[in-house]
């Protein structure tokens, strides 16, 4: 423990916590999850997000994808089910102002990767934060309209979790990086109580910080992980990890911390750093979970 109000997350909080799957579990038990994500030029971000909410235990996933994009995402993600993003004739995103999204039917949903920073990113942004009525996980291009979105954050009664780098965090605030870097704590903690949001900021050793401003410093992690997609992979894994509890907080540790891990296990058996991918990353989930348990 750093202080009352600031710990760390390590392997012995993540066992403690994670609970065990029961045998008369079913699908329904262990989380639904939208994940809407990528463009035509994006399909990487979707199936990265995917593949790894899958591997970190959400029951059921439905990923919402540009319908252009929907095939190359789904023959490298077998196990979910598609909710295509409308297009116009030229392959933009459409206005997403009336699209009937399924987020009704479930347990939490994240958004961001990949999306691109056009208007129906920020329309579609405005509408999950007013009217998903489950746990949020924004991420990517879903942080990029939150400085026009503020209201609506102070708004929102239901949990937002936001997962920026400290390049988007100082997006959010205003700072630059430098001062974000010099202040990680002092910066998440204004944050996320002003907005009573969970606020991850990444990097070597992510902060998460609760909207009441608990602190968490993961203690897992490798620098292996710099590299485009590692974000991607965490964004699905807190979608799963936040739907299995024991609590909102803790699940979005453990995804932090089986991130983390993840990577390290790799690196461990022989992976080398400059080869890891966030495909690896996903590889190695089911080994750093089996750690865990
Ligand atoms: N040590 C430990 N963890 C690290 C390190 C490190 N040196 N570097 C990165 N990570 C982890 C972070 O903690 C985070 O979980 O890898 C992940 C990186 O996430 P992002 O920064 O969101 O990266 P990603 O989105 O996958 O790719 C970079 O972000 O700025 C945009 O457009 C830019 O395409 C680029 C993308
Ligand atoms: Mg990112």
């Amino acid at each position: 423990a750093l202080d009352q109000k600031r710990q760390t997350w390590d392997l012995t909080d993540a066992a403690k916590s994670l609970p065990e799957r029961t045998q008369e579990s079913h699908k329904g038990d262990n989380g639904k999850g939208l994940l809407i994500a990528g463009a035509y030029n994006m399909p990487g971000a979707p199936a990265i997000a995917s593949n790894a909410c899958l591997h970190a235990g959400i029951g059921l996933l439905t990923t919402s994808v540009p319908a252009s994009a929907l095939s190359a995402v789904a023959s490298h993600v077998l196990e979910a089910t598609y909710f295509p993003l409308p297009e116009t004739e030229d392959g933009q995103v459409a206005d997403l102002q009336e699209t009937p999204f399924p987020w009704d039917g479930m347990d939490g949903v994240a958004a961001g990767s990949g999306l691109g920073r056009t208007e129906s990113t920020r329309v579609l942004t405005k509408r999950l934060l007013t009217e998903t009525q489950t746990p949020l996980v924004l991420d990517a291009d879903g942080l990029y309209f939150l400085p026009e979105l503020e209201a609506e954050m102070a708004n929102r009664e239901h949990p937002l979790i936001l997962t920026p780098h400290p390049g988007e965090m100082g997006r959010l605030t205003g700072l630059s990086p430098k001062e974000i870097n010099a202040e990680r704590f002092t910066v998440s903690r204004e944050y996320a109580r002003k907005f009573s949001c969970y606020l991850v900021l990444k990097g070597p050793n992510t902060i998460i910080t609760t909207p009441e401003g608990r602190q968490y410093v993961s203690t897992s992690g490798s620098s292996a992980l710099a590299k485009g997609g590692s974000g991607d992979a965490l964004t699905g894994i807190v979608l799963a990890m936040m739907l299995q509890g024991p609590t909102l907080e803790e699940g979005v540790c453990n995804a932090v911390y089986a991130h983390g891990l993840a990577a390290e296990i790799a690196i461990r058996e022989g992976i080398s750093d400059y080869s890891f991918t966030a495909s690896n990353l996903i590889d190695y989930l089911p080994k750093a979970l089996a750690f865990i348990q």
